[in-house]
């Protein structure tokens, strides 16, 4: 049973939510593409497509219940690049405030009792920290090398082998 309206709103937003990290995602992979950057591209195409699945996960989860999810309007990227420092940067801003979103619905399950969409949340609070370390050590290991004569290049080298592999997680095995 899901049946608490606040929580089911805020489940509904975050479909939105993730396939907005995907959009985001996306729009660094564009630019970093066209810059000649095609494995820091790659990394975050890598990221659009787990956004995706996220989205997907949360659709499957208000599925399962019955419930037939909103599919509004994908914002614009807001977001303006600057440079790699930058997308770096607002990547794992991004991720932090994921993070909340995802804090303030098991907030909101917690206070209703909801345990079961606390149990699924717990994978993504989880993934929340992974992505945090992710991208903080992009953040780390690109200010190490940035100054160094290829250290862009070297990082966009191992960046370009990083591969799409489905997360081990499903809402109904
Ligand atoms: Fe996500
Ligand atoms: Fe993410």
């Amino acid at each position: 049973m899901l049946t608490n309206e606040k929580v089911i709103k805020l489940l509904q937003e975050q479909v939105n939510a993730e396939f907005y990290s995907a959009y985001l995602y996306l729009s660094f992979a564009n630019w970093l593409e066209v810059e000649g950057l095609p494995g820091f591209a790659n990394f975050y195409k890598i990221q659009a497509k787990e956004e995706q699945f996220h989205g997907e996960l949360f659709m499957d989860y208000l599925h399962a219940h019955g419930i037939l999810v909103d599919l509004p309007a994908i914002d614009a990227p807001d977001f303006k690049v600057k440079d790699i420092e930058s997308i770096l940067r607002e990547g794992l801003k991004h991720e932090q405030h994921v993070t909340a979103l995802i804090h303030n619905i098991y907030k909101e399950a917690l206070a209703v009792h909801d345990f079961r969409t606390t149990e699924m949340l717990n994978w993504f609070v989880k993934e929340q920290l992974e992505e945090e370390v992710v991208a903080q050590e992009l953040i780390d290991k690109f200010m190490l090398l940035k100054d160094s004569g290829n250290g862009i290049y070297i990082m966009d080298q191992e960046l370009a082998s990083r591969e799409w592999e489905e997360p081990e997680f499903s809402i109904v095995d």
